[in-house]
């Protein structure tokens, strides 16, 4: 069970006003709020041990140091990983793929086949064209239907002997439909491709066991689940981490060094060359443990009343449609309102307080395919009420009225 209450008072944003208004803040896809105990350690590690990591003997170093390991050994933890070495932290999600997308490059030859789905993020789809044109292996599309699920038939008819990897979210972002990853990895492997899963939307909603999914990598940015910006985690297994060479040079990522030739370091270190966001990865540790501490059951429970309240309240209103609909989703509402812009829409409701994103929500795959222009995003956290789904509700009726 949540306690709402008293899980809002450890987010000191949520009781600002926007616009003369109290703060609705229902764009938790983009980014979620940080917790005073996140915000706490962040002050304290400027306040007290700011100093860079893995160089120095001194005390400052080696306790900040110890505080970032322990936080790559958080991470570990939450997510099942075998090895700590398996853990490269990254800037984010973005970063994580390029990295995977840039080794690939030694890896494939002319006519590999590539499988992305038909609902990534651009930073899913970019990255793998950009890799395409280096080695001229050949992207294909999974399909997907009306209501935002994957065609796992005519996925089977496209995996074949020549199929080296599959890139799939965990979560979609514009849509909130939860992928069959399992079956998605599973088959995969069958043809003997490798599968990278984007589980940047899922992180804040479902606890993924790196192990149980045998997955090869796993992408993670810590801001949406409750930690900073410019800190995630590019999951690899060890035995695809060894084959990848590295995405960037320099300090860090180094055995030796000499003008005639360099060894790398091992892993995790020949991912995370230069200074890493010290302070991001030890607070991606703290927001770790404070999810946690709530439980990603609870927080996923909750969530889904919250969407169901949600979807019921707002398809009461005149020409709304929801883009999504899967029953198998997270607490995500894209919606358009019949011959009204989204961000018409987008820009009353933050007048009002409500804070939402509007857009293509840099999936304009999916956008073309609904042969729209964007929608409105609504995304709910285990600190949004009902309360809170009344007044988005009551202010989405309101620019109906102003916009008709
Ligand atoms: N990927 C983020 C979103 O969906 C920024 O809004």
């Amino acid at each position: 069970m949540i306690d709402v209450a008293k899980i809002r008072k450890d987010f000191p944003i949520l009781s600002r006003e926007v616009n003369g208004k109290p703060l609705v803040y229902l764009d938790n896809a983009a980014t979620s709020q940080t917790p005073t105990p996140v915000i706490d350690v962040i002050v304290d590690y400027y306040s007290k041990y700011n100093a860079n990591i893995h160089r120095g003997v001194h005390t400052l170093s080696q306790e900040a140091t110890d505080a970032y390991e322990q936080a790559r050994a958080k991470v570990q933890h939450h997510f099942n990983i075998a090895k700590a070495q398996e853990v490269i932290l990254t800037s984010g999600t973005t970063h994580s793929i390029n990295i995977v997308a840039s080794g690939f490059t030694s890896l494939l030859e002319k006519g590999d086949e590539l499988l992305v789905s038909a609902m990534e993020h651009h930073s899913n789809i970019v990255p793998w064209q950009m890799l395409c044109e280096r080695t001229g292996a050949v992207l294909k599309v999974i399909p997907m239907n009306e209501q935002g699920e994957l065609d796992m038939g005519l996925y089977r008819e496209l995996l074949s002997d020549s199929t080296r990897l599959v890139f799939c979210n965990h979560i979609s972002n514009a849509l909130g439909t939860i992928n069959p990853i399992e079956e998605i990895i599973q088959e995969a492997h069958e043809v003997g491709a490798a599968v990278l899963v984007d589980g940047a939307q899922a992180a804040p909603h479902i606890k993924a066991d790196m192990q149980q999914l045998d997955v090869d990598f796993y992408t993670v940015s810590a801001h949406k689940i409750c930690g900073p910006t410019g800190v995630g985690m590019l999951y690899g297994k060890e035995e695809w981490l060894g084959k990848l060479p590295p995405y960037q040079g320099g300090g860090e990522m180094i055995a030796e060094v000499t003008f005639e030739k360099t060894t790398y370091a091992d892993l995790p270190h020949k991912f995370e060359a230069g200074t890493p966001n010290i302070c991001g990865g030890i607070a991606f540790g703290a927001a770790l443990d404070y999810i946690n501490a709530i439980g990603l059951t609870n927080i996923a429970a909750y969530e889904n009343d919250l969407l169901a309240y949600a979807t019921a309240e707002l398809l009461k209103i005149e020409g709304l449609k929801i883009y999504g609909t899967s029953e198998n989703k997270t607490s995500v509402i894209s919606f358009n309102i019949e011959g009204m812009h989204p961000y018409d829409i987008g820009s009353i409701l933050d007048k009002l307080g409500v804070a939402v994103r509007t857009g293509h929500h840099c999936a304009q795959p999916i956008m073309d395919f609904y042969k729209i222009p964007g929608t409105v995003r609504a995304s709910f956290s285990f600190y949004n009420t009902k309360e809170e789904v009344d007044v988005l509700v009551a202010c989405v009726k309101r620019a109906r009225n102003m916009l008709a």
